[in-house]
């Protein structure tokens, strides 16, 4: 069984487990080479055997304890209907949607069969990966998939979202509940086509005002973890970026089994005032990856020391960065692994 599942069960080692956000990807040439035979991101994302493939990549190169499913947030705004393409250098780029049009302009409609190919990509995944390691799904949280869809775009502050959101508080709860029921059910024909975990990915967490947390960010988490354990127990993995604080809240009444930490939480702060069984993910510097040598060395000597004590999963604060040099994530592994 994979370490990751034993620690999920309540079976801690040390060292820790190790997997990395975003290990599937452009730092990886095996990843650049297969993408440049898709003509869009999205292709790649539902091409069953493709995203299978660049999922298994980086195991093959690195000794990870989990694999992540090849996928993107976005792909639920565009099982929605809403028109989502990528353009090099700028990101994500979507149509233009209006909380004003909301609930007319998406629809359940040819959702599941938008998203089918995804299942099918875990199917095979799990058809063809080692018994000892975990299979991660994920999806996008609610209101860092709204600011996305808002905005049309990443962006620095996401303003005309948030205006949107601020004018008409009342719809864009419903646009909240709206989103949580479809990122529940992605999640769950995830979890029935095999995937061992789920991550929820709140990124943008941090952009949400401290007035407004518990209803647009801890609400629809808490409505998602539980519509999940619904059909199943499977561990919820949940990163809300840089919320602070509010991690206090987040960590003892969303309801996730693991809380996914990113480089900017102290450590001995969150382990002290969290509760116990909570288990920890995270939270080493992706910059730290990038830079390598003895830091990067003491640094996971520290997380680790920080870390003693309590469950938790070694991972990064956020996702690799394309910069990454190979040998530096091969040095990393390796530390980890030597750790006592
Ligand atoms: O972790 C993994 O290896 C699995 C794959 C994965 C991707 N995106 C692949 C991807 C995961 C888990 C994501 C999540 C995701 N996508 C998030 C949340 C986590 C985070 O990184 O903050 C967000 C906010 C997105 C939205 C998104 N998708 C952005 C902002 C971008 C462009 C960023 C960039 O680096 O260009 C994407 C595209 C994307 N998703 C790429 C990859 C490998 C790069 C596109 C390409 O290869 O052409």
């Amino acid at each position: 069984m994979s370490k990751l599942l034993e620690l999920f069960q309540g079976r801690t080692s040390s060292p820790p487990p190790l997997w990395f956000m975003r290990q599937a990807g452009r730092h990886l040439p095996e990843y650049r080479q297969v993408r440049k035979t898709c003509k869009t991101f999205f292709d790649l994302c539902y091409t069953p055997h493709l995203a299978a493939q660049v999922t298994l990549q980086p195991l093959e190169r690195f000794d990870y304890d989990a694999a992540i499913l090849f996928s993107d947030i976005l792909v639920i705004p565009d099982a929605l209907g809403q028109k989502v393409s990528f353009e090099e250098g700028t990101g994500p780029l979507l149509s233009p949607l209006s909380l004003s049009t909301f609930p007319k302009s998406l629809s359940f409609e040819g959702f599941f069969e938008k998203l089918a190919p995804v299942y099918e990509a875990i199917s095979l995944i799990r058809s063809k990966l080692s018994p000892s390691k975990a299979l991660i799904g994920f999806a996008g949280a609610p209101w860092t998939l709204a600011l996305y869809m808002l905005e049309g775009r990443g962006n620095r502050d996401f303003a005309k979202a948030k205006h949107q959101a601020f004018q008409d508080e009342e719809n864009f709860s419903k646009f909240l509940d709206f989103l949580s029921e479809a990122v529940s059910l992605h999640l769950i024909e995830q979890v029935k086509a095999g995937v061992h975990s789920v991550q929820l990915f709140d990124t943008w967490a941090g952009h949400c005002p401290a007035t407004h947390f518990q209803k647009w960010v801890l609400k629809p988490t808490q409505k998602i973890v539980a519509m999940v354990r619904k059909i199943s127990d499977v561990p919820i993995i949940g990163f809300p970026k840089g919320i602070g604080s509010h991690l206090l809240d987040y960590g003892s009444q969303s309801g996730v089994s693991a809380l996914s930490l990113d480089a900017s939480t102290p450590l001995t702060w969150a382990s002290e005032n969290l509760p116990k069984d909570l288990i920890f993910q995270g939270n080493l510097d992706p910059l730290l990856l990038v830079s390598g040598g003895n830091p990067l060395k003491k640094t996971i000597e520290s997380i680790h020391g920080q870390m003693k004590g309590r469950p938790y999963i070694f991972n990064l604060g956020h996702g690799i960065l394309p910069q990454t040099p190979l040998p530096h994530i091969e040095a990393c592994v390796k530390w980890v692994r030597e750790l006592k």
